[in-house]
């Protein structure tokens, strides 16, 4: 099993002010993968906040995978890429890289999202956009990779099967 966190990063989520959607549906669709949401938390869009909860998830709770949702694209709130890059310790540009690619192709809204992902010790960090449909779509972008790749950054896969 995967042990996945999930920060949806919210002004009006941490307020209580919102439904949070789009961490329920990652909940949902990361079985897909063998997935399950063991930690979760609504925060506000505050970076040193966001950079907090991620080093717990990473160093304490030692969790294989931690999804972001939300506050990436240009508004002075959206710092959730700026959290994450103050945290990992090395960047995996092709997740972001394909999420883009794929989203592209239904949306040149993609664009507008700065999500990056990369690596905190053995936990890799993901950041998705913040609406349910763009979740859906980006999560099914990256899961044909992503459980090979967990496996390699667990150490429980050494080599890349030729086929
Ligand atoms: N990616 C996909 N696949 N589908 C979408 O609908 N919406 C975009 C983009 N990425 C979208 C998407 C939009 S409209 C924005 S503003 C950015 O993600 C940033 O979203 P965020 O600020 O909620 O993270």
């Amino acid at each position: 099993m995967i042990k996945i966190g999930v920060i949806t990063a919210s002004d009006k989520g941490a307020r209580g002010e919102r439904v949070d959607l789009s961490g329920d549906l990652i909940k949902q669709l990361v079985v897909q993968i063998g997935g399950e949401v063991t930690a979760y938390s609504v925060l506000p869009d505050d970076q040193a906040t966001l950079a907090a909860q991620l080093r717990i998830y990473a160093d304490e709770l030692n969790l294989d995978l931690v999804f972001t949702t939300g506050g990436t694209g240009f508004s002075p709130r959206d710092v959730t890429p700026e959290a994450t890059l103050a945290v990992v310790e090395r960047l995996t540009p092709g997740i972001p890289e394909v999420m883009r690619q794929e989203s592209l192709k239904k949306t040149p809204k993609a664009m507008l999202s700065r999500a990056v992902a990369g690596i905190r010790g053995r936990t890799l960090i993901v950041n998705l956009p913040g609406s349910p449909k763009a979740v859906a779509e980006c999560l099914e972008a990256i899961f044909p990779a992503l459980p090979h790749g967990i496996e390699i950054l667990q150490g429980q896969a050494t080599e890349c099967a030729r086929t």
